[in-house]
C-alpha cells in the first residue's frame, strides 16, 4: 500500500465494502486513515468499519492510535464503538484474569487491581469512549459491565485507581436509564459502599438518576456527569419557553404526550455532516427521481410535524439556511432537547412550537414540504393526521413520512406479545425486568430477536420499541390505499441499500423508479427485512 494516497485508499475501501469484502474494507479505510487522520469523511468511514471486524486487536498500533483519536472527537457518531467493546469483552487478553479475579471474591480483585493487573483493559481509550459516548448493544459486554459496576461498589482500589472507566460507566448508566440488571441486595451493597461524598455521588450515577441528587453534591461529580444535569436543566429551561402552536386533542393524543414527556426519543447525540445548500439541491439529493411542478420559492418554508428531540429539523435547518423552518410535537420534555440541541448549533431558522397534527390547520400556514417520520403509526386515524398535513401543503409540495412495516416488525411484535402476557408495567422498573426475561429465554426463542435491536439497550430507545401506547404497521398495499385516501402521489422510497435496490430492479424492470407498491409487496413478501427501519417514503400533492 506504500504508493497509494489516501483518496486512493478511501476509494479503494468503498470498492471492497461494495463488493462485501470488509475486511479489505476496512484496511483501506484505515491506510487512508494513517494517511490523512484529520479527514473527517475518512474517519467516520474507519469508525464505522469496525462493527465489522471480528477482533480490533489483530490492528497495528498505528491505526489503533488513529482510531483513538477519531473515538474522541465530539464531530463522529461514535455508536460503531460499541461493537469494540463487544471485542473487547471477547478477546482483550486482560479480560479471562479479570473474570477468574471476581469468581475468587471481591477482596481477590480488589487486590489485582490494586497491583496495576488489569490497567491495560480499563485505561482502553476505546472503551472508555465507548462508554461514555454510545448504547452499549451487547448481551455479553452488558453481563459483565454489570459485574464491573457492582465490583466498584466492593472495590475501593478499582475506584482509586481506574476512576475514569467508572466515571464512563455511570456516564453510560445515566444515559441509558440504568437499564442493567442487578443482584437483590445491591441497592444495599450501594448505601454501604463509598468512603467520600465526591465517591458516593460517583456511585449513586451507576444506578440512579444525578438529577435526584441534592446539587451539593451534584457539584461534586464529574464534568462528563454535570454537563448531564445542565443540560436537562436547560432544556426544561427552554421548554417552559416554548410557543402553544394548538390545543392537544383528547384521547390517543394526549396519551400519546405524556408518554413522550416521560420517555422523548430519540435522544440523539451526532449532528449531520451536511454542508448548507440550495433547495434545488436538497431536491435533486433527496428527491432522486424526475420531479413535475416543484414549487422553487426563494424562501421555502418546511414544516416538521411530530418533530421530537428534533433530529431532522437540525439537519434540515443547517443544510438549508435560506428555509424557514416550523417544528412542532407534542412533548415539551423532546422539544426543550430540540432547542438546546438547535442553540448548541447555532441554528436560529427554525421555530418550535407545542401543536397537535390533528389540529395544525388552526395555524394558517402553508409549507413547500412536510416532514412527518415514525409519527403517523401512532395515532388512533394516521389517514386523518395525513390529511391535515395535505392541507397545509402548497400544490406541488413534497412530503417525506416513515411508517412501520408489518413484516419487519415481526420481532417486535413478538416482545410486544411477551410484555403484554407477562404484564410488565410501563415504568422504567417494568422495562428492566422484562430485558431479564428475555435475556433468560432459550436462544432459540423468537422473543429473544428483540435483544438485537439496538434501541434494547436504552430506556426511551426501548419504550418507543416496544412499550408504545399505540401502533399501526403496513404492508406497501396498505400503504397504497393511505397515499390514494389522501390525494397524494407515490415518488419512491429512501432505501439505502444497493443490494435491495439491484434485487427489486432485478424482479421487476418494469419499474426503474421503484413506484409500484403492488410490486413491492411482492417484493417484500420474500425479503421481509427490506424496511426494517420503516418504510421512508416521497410524497407529492397534486399541482
Ligand atoms: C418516534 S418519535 C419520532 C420523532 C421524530 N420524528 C424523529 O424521527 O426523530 C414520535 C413523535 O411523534 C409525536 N407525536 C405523536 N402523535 C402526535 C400528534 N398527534 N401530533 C404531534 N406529534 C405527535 C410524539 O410526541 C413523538 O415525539
Amino acid at each position: 500500500l506504500s504508493d497509494t494516497t489516501a483518496a486512493a485508499a478511501f476509494t479503494a475501501a468503498q470498492q471492497a465494502y461494495a463488493r462485501g469484502d470488509a475486511i479489505t474494507a476496512i484496511w483501506f479505510y484505515l491506510d487512508a486513515l494513517v494517511r490523512a487522520p484529520d479527514h473527517p469523511v475518512y474517519r467516520q468511514a474507519a469508525l464505522n468499519s469496525l462493527v465489522q471486524l471480528d477482533s480490533y486487536q489483530k490492528l497495528p498500533r498505528a491505526a489503533l492510535i488513529a482510531l483513538e483519536a477519531c473515538a474522541t472527537d465530539p464531530a463522529l457518531d461514535v455508536q460503531a464503538l460499541a461493537g469494540v467493546v463487544k471485542n473487547l469483552y471477547l478477546d482483550h487478553p486482560s479480560f479471562a484474569p479479570i473474570d477468574e479475579a471476581l469468581r475468587a471474591g471481591w477482596n481477590a480483585f480488589d487486590a489485582a487491581v490494586s497491583h496495576g493487573a488489569f490497567d491495560a483493559f480499563f485505561n482502553n481509550t476505546l472503551l472508555l469512549a465507548a462508554l461514555t459516548r454510545t448504547a452499549i448493544n451487547a448481551e455479553p459486554a452488558e453481563r459483565a459491565l454489570t459485574r464491573l459496576r457492582r465490583a466498584s461498589l466492593h472495590s475501593p482500589a478499582l475506584l482509586a485507581r481506574h476512576r475514569p472507566f467508572i466515571e464512563a460507566m455511570a456516564c453510560h448508566c445515566v444515559r441509558t436509564r440504568h437499564m442493567w440488571g442487578e443482584a437483590p441486595s445491591e441497592q444495599a451493597e450501594l448505601a454501604a459502599a463509598g468512603v467520600t461524598t465526591a465517591d458516593k455521588a460517583l456511585l449513586h450515577c451507576l444506578y440512579h438518576s444525578p438529577l435526584n441528587l441534592p446539587a451539593p453534591q451534584q457539584a461534586l461529580l464529574p464534568p462528563v456527569l454535570q454537563k448531564i444535569v445542565a443540560d436537562r436543566h436547560e432544556e426544561r429551561r427552554l421548554a417552559d419557553t416554548l410557543a402553544q402552536f394548538t390545543n392537544i386533542s383528547p384521547g390517543l393524543s394526549t396519551a400519546m404526550q405524556a408518554q413522550y414527556e416521560s420517555f422523548p426519543y430519540p435522544l440523539w447525540e451526532q449532528y449531520g455532516g451536511s454542508q448548507p445548500a440550495t433547495w434545488d439541491d436538497f431536491l435533486a439529493r433527496f428527491v432522486r427521481a424526475p420531479l413535475y411542478a416543484v414549487p422553487r420559492p426563494a424562501q421555502p418554508e418546511i414544516l416538521v410535524a411530530g418533530c421530537g428531540t428534533g433530529r431532522f429539523c437540525i439537519d434540515f435547518a443547517r443544510y438549508l439556511p435560506d428555509a424557514r423552518i416550523t417544528a412542532t410535537d407534542l412533548s415539551k420534555t423532546s422539544l426543550g432537547y430540540a432547542m438546546r440541541r438547535a442553540r448548541e448549533a447555532n441554528v436560529s431558522n427554525i421555530q418550535f412550537g407545542v401543536g397537535d397534527i390533528l389540529r395544525l390547520g388552526e395555524l394558517n400556514r402553508s409549507f413547500h414540504f412536510i416532514e412527518c417520520g415514525g409519527v403517523l403509526h401512532h395515532m388512533a386515524d394516521p389517514l386523518a393526521g395525513l390529511r391535515a398535513l395535505v392541507d397545509l401543503l402548497v400544490p406541488g409540495g413534497l412530503m417525506c413520512i416513515a411508517l412501520y412495516s408489518e413484516r419487519a416488525r415481526v420481532p417486535i411484535v413478538d416482545a410486544r406479545a411477551f410484555v403484554a402476557a407477562h404484564n410488565f408495567p410501563d415504568t422504567i422498573e417494568g422495562m428492566r425486568a422484562m430485558r431479564q426475561a428475555v435475556f433468560a429465554l432459550p436462544a432459540t426463542d423468537p422473543v429473544r430477536r428483540i435483544s438485537r435491536r439496538m434501541d434494547f439497550y436504552w430506556a426511551d430507545g426501548l419504550h418507543d420499541l416496544v412499550f408504545n401506547v399505540h401502533e399501526i404497521r403496513y404492508t406497501p398495499l396498505g400503504l397504497k390505499s393511505l397515499i390514494a385516501d389522501a390525494g397524494l402521489s407515490f415518488l419512491g422510497f429512501e432505501l439505502n441499500n444497493p443490494a435491495k435496490w439491484a434485487a427489486y430492479t432485478a424482479q421487476f424492470p418494469h419499474d426503474p423508479l421503484g413506484r409500484d407498491l403492488g410490486a413491492w409487496n411482492v417484493f417484500e413478501e420474500t425479503h421481509s427485512d427490506t424496511f426494517r427501519g420503516m418504510f421512508q417514503f416521497w410524497l407529492q400533492k397534486p399541482a
